[in-house]
């Protein structure tokens, strides 16, 4: 079985306190830090830029994976390569050429991940499953945390897996949004093997060690 992985979501975090936080969680034994990059046009927040990611590389080991939910999304590659992204996330609603944004990825030497909303069909991925690391099955709409699971995403995850056995067994499928302790084994069920966690993780249930423990003891049950 895949190892299950958790990706933390500083969007949940204390925007005063990033880099402290970015340390707690990799020290309570987080696997990947989850940055929220959003652009106010392809969804309605802003968030963070190159500066920010540049500013907290130094606070974690862990992998950065940038979730960039912005338009044209081909102009920030290499800013956030060079910050200090190690995988780099785009979805596919906003990339007409997405195979050539996958090339400009992996050409700076970053992983590329492909993100899909809720209502987009798994189909918009078929030929391009074979290219990526890891695909973000998005469970809520993006744009903000502390979001409702929508539960009809559970069988789609499944479907994913069962496309990726056949043409990238080696897919990454990452489940975003309302991931929680209730959630995330169903989540693990259905196929996902990296969960992202923002307000499981820094909501107001106790110190992030203890609620990073108690969503990996939830898929461990
Ligand atoms: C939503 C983001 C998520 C978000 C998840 O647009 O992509 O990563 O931080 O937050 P929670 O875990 O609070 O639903
Ligand atoms: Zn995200």
């Amino acid at each position: 079985m895949r190892p299950i992985k958790i990706a933390p979501s500083l969007l949940a975090a204390d925007f005063a306190r990033l880099g402290e936080q970015t340390r707690a969680v990799s020290v309570a034994g987080a696997d990947y830090i989850h940055l929220d990059v959003m652009d106010g046009c392809f969804v309605p927040n802003l968030t963070l830029g190159p500066v920010v990611v540049a500013a907290i590389r130094a606070y974690s080991p862990l992998p950065f994976d940038a979730h960039l939910m912005i338009r044209a999304p081909e102009n920030f590659i290499a800013p956030f390569a060079q910050a200090g992204a190690d995988l780099l996330t785009v979805h596919v609603e906003v990339c007409p050429h997405l195979h050539r944004v996958v090339q400009q990825i992996q050409a700076l030497g970053v992983r590329a991940g492909v993100a899909i909303n809720p209502h987009t069909p798994l189909a918009m991925l078929e030929e391009i499953l074979p290219y990526v690391a890891q695909v973000n099955v998005m469970t809520v709409n993006p744009g903000f945390g502390g979001q409702i699971f929508i539960e009809s995403m559970l069988p789609k995850i499944a479907r994913l897996r069962n496309m990726a056995e056949e043409l990238n067994p080696l897919l990454d499928i990452q489940v975003d949004g309302g991931v929680d302790t209730q959630t995330a084994p169903r989540c693990v069920a259905a196929g996902a093997n990296i969960l992202i966690a923002g307000t499981a993780i820094f909501g107001s249930g106790g110190t992030v060690a203890d609620q990073l423990a108690a969503l990996r003891a939830s898929i461990a049950a």
